[in-house]
């Protein structure tokens, strides 16, 4: 599965950056893959123009292949971001489909050429994405940054899930943030691994200084979740503003009234402007790993020997 995985998407090492909502650009994504991974611009929060110019800055960055991420649901009309992809489809390598049913979408972007991998959180949505024919299956846990899938299954449980469920590379999502992660991943039955988080707080992260910082300095227990007064799940940085959108959640609001709170803007002022009093910022469970700000670069080689180190190193029974 590693190696088909690795075909799939023409890199050397089966590590994947996710989508990114601000966080993934084409800088980073171009970074991603020219360290040997697989980089995606994020189409989450961005227009449609600088959707485009992102795509553009990626290509134009790298000659490795790249990605997109789609999200679905975070788009009022997804066709136009549909368009674009197919528009750069001779310069992308594959794209990711998470936040909705992918069903429709999957044929699309396959008759183009573009194999496609789908966001799934529970064995039952793999088998349903695989049936609906991704070529790929990203399984992400709840430790994972950003939107969650509400079953709140964890990543050590929902991969070995997962992977005896169907026939096609699953990718492990959520709490992966050094070597270690990437072999235990490896020894559940993962094909390879998906950052998000662990690449936020990287040299080449548009993310602001102040959310790099805390992201350095946040320990496991430092996130929590927002938006589950409304049946939604999203892994946050614990902050001051934070603390004020659970004091409203706990009046238990519409979702029209708390939106207002949670909207993508919100998320720009913590991530973009590092503004953690006035908006919020994704971090996972794996942040406690997180000890400083090195080049993407460093990021994978060091995660890859780590990976072989651990590996090597196995304690027998
Ligand atoms: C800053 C940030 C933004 C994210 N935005 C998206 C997004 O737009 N689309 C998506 O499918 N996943 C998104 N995610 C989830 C990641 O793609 C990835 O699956 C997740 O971060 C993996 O868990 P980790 O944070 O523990 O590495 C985001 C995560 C973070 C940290």
């Amino acid at each position: 599965m590693k190696q088909r995985l690795l075909e799939l998407l023409g890199v050397e090492f089966p590590i994947i950056e996710g989508g990114m909502a601000y966080i993934g650009d084409g800088r980073l994504a171009a970074a991603v893959s020219n360290a040997g991974a697989f980089g995606q611009v994020g189409s989450a929060g961005r227009t449609l123009q600088d959707f485009e110019k992102q795509i553009q800055i990626a290509i134009e960055s790298t000659n490795k292949p790249v990605g997109v991420n789609l999200p679905i649901g975070e788009h009022s009309d997804p066709r136009e971001r549909v368009e674009m992809i197919l528009k750069y489809k001779q310069h992308l390598r594959a794209v990711s489909i998470s936040a909705g049913n992918p069903r429709p979408f999957i044929p699309v972007f396959q008759e183009a050429g573009l194999p496609v991998m789908v966001v799934i959180s529970t064995a039952m949505h793999a088998q349903k994405a695989e049936a609906a024919g991704a070529d790929i299956l990203i399984a992400e846990g709840f430790e994972a940054g950003g939107h969650n899938g509400p079953s709140e299954v964890t990543t050590f449980a929902l991969i070995p899930q997962a992977a005896s469920a169907v026939n096609v590379p699953v990718i492990a999502a959520g709490g992966v943030a050094d070597g270690r992660g990437l072999a235990a991943a490896l020894a559940l039955g993962a094909a390879g691994v998906q950052l998000g988080t662990r690449l936020a707080a990287t040299v080449e992260s548009p993310a602001h200084e102040q959310y790099k910082q805390a992201l350095v300095a946040a320990r496991a227990e430092d996130t929590t979740m927002i938006e589950r007064s409304v049946g939604r799940v999203t892994r946050v940085l614990k902050s001051p503003y934070v603390a004020e959108v659970l004091a409203f959640e706990r009046t238990q609001p519409s979702p029209d009234e708390l939106y207002p709170f949670i909207k993508g803007e919100k998320n720009s002022i913590g991530a973009l402007q590092g503004d953690l009093q006035h908006g919020f910022a994704y971090g996972g469970q794996g942040v406690g790993l997180i000890h400083s700000i090195p080049t993407v670069e460093d990021v994978i080689s060091s995660m890859v020997e780590e990976a072989r180190r651990t590996l090597q190193n196995l304690p027998t029974l």
